[in-house]
């Protein structure tokens, strides 16, 4: 169960609360039980597992929201910037005489971004519950539209100063290069050669490094579970006449092909929740698609458990560097 979901929900079963009408959009779909009894409700995910998990739920999925609707809801990302884009994003698809209605967790900052919001929209409605947050509003045409212009610019994506890359609000490492991918970078060796993965992709820093470094990769694929992400890496990529492919794709799952070379930077958190689990399934996927020979590199904070964990998977393992924060480990399958 997701509380902020059940809360959101929970304001349109009180009785005083709004009707559920015909169509609804939602963003950032999750699927709940009680949605199967709306008449019409179409939901934008940009993140694969979710998006998988939607789907699962026999709901209807968009890549992209288009159009306008009499009910926009909202459960947000992560970070402020993208919050707050997804509030005018919301208002981009409302019909007039729409609502918008989000629910946040207190810990993600709920009261804070519902006071945001009152400032675009005036007046709110609110509940608490579950340690989260609902809060919903109808457009009378009397909106802050300034407010909203000002939030939709902050989930455009801008260029990092300096670099030639562009990120947007939500994706990972937004506006600047991770620092555990620096180092990774550094220790990349020019000779990888063949075909290359890059898993946990992001905006394809790690795929621009190996492409510039090693002439002998005849062909890398990205696989990564952020849609927007995944955008930014294509304009990122695109001054590279090479073989390229993008996978919106949970690495998680496995993947159908196997490579000479494996990079990543393993991702160690699922929304605001530190879970190593993720980092580990990230390696016995890519353990299973090592060619035999085919070698691993890989960048993690030093803290984490992975040495154990490529043990168990048959790897043969060393150091190649490590700094106050980061280790890159090279990992080679024997087998
Ligand atoms: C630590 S970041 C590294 C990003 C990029 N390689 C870089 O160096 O900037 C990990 C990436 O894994 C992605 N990710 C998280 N869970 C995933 C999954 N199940 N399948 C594919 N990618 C996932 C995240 O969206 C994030 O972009």
């Amino acid at each position: 169960m997701h509380p902020a979901l059940d809360t959101l929900l929970l304001a349109f079963s009180a009785e005083d609360g709004p009707a559920i009408p015909a169509r609804a959009l939602f963003l950032g779909a999750r699927p709940h039980p009680s949605l199967r009894r709306w008449p019409e409700i179409t939901g934008w995910q940009p993140l694969k597992p979710l998006a998988d998990e939607w789907e699962r739920g026999g709901f209807q999925r968009v890549d992209a929201p288009s159009g306008r609707w009499p009910l926009v809801m909202v459960l947000p990302g992560k970070s402020r910037d993208e919050t707050l884009a997804w509030f005018a994003m919301a208002r981009d698809h409302l019909l007039p005489g729409g609502r918008i209605a989000c629910a946040m967790s207190n810990t993600a900052g709920a009261a804070r971004f519902e006071k945001e919001f009152a400032k675009a929209t005036g007046t709110v409605t609110s509940i608490q519950k579950h340690k989260c947050r609902a809060f919903h509003a109808a457009d009378h045409g009397t909106w802050n539209e300034a407010l909203f212009n000002e939030w939709r610019e902050l989930g455009t994506p801008r260029f990092i100063p300096e670099t030639g890359f562009i990120t947007q609000a939500g994706v990972f490492s937004h506006g600047r290069v991770d620092p555990g991918s620096l180092l990774l970078a550094k220790h990349l060796p020019a000779h990888l050669h063949g075909h290359v993965a890059d898993l946990g992709a992001g905006w394809g820093y790690l795929t621009h490094i190996a492409l510039d470094r090693c002439p002998g990769i005849e062909r890398i694929d990205l696989s990564e579970a952020d849609s927007r992400a995944l955008a930014c890496a294509k304009r990122n990529l695109a001054r590279h006449a090479r073989d390229i492919r993008i996978h919106w794709h949970d690495v998680t799952t496995g993947l159908p092909e196997t490579y000479d070379a494996i990079l990543m930077n393993p991702p160690f958190h699922t929304g605001q929740d530190t879970d190593v689990d993720l980092g580990r399934a990230f390696l016995t996927t890519a353990a299973a698609a090592l060619k035999r020979h085919g070698k691993l590199y890989l960048v993690a904070n030093r803290q984490l458990p992975y040495e154990a964990q490529l043990d168990s998977l048959r790897l043969h393992w060393r150091r190649l560097a490590e700094d106050g924060t980061y280790k890159v480990i090279i990992a080679e399958k024997r087998t």
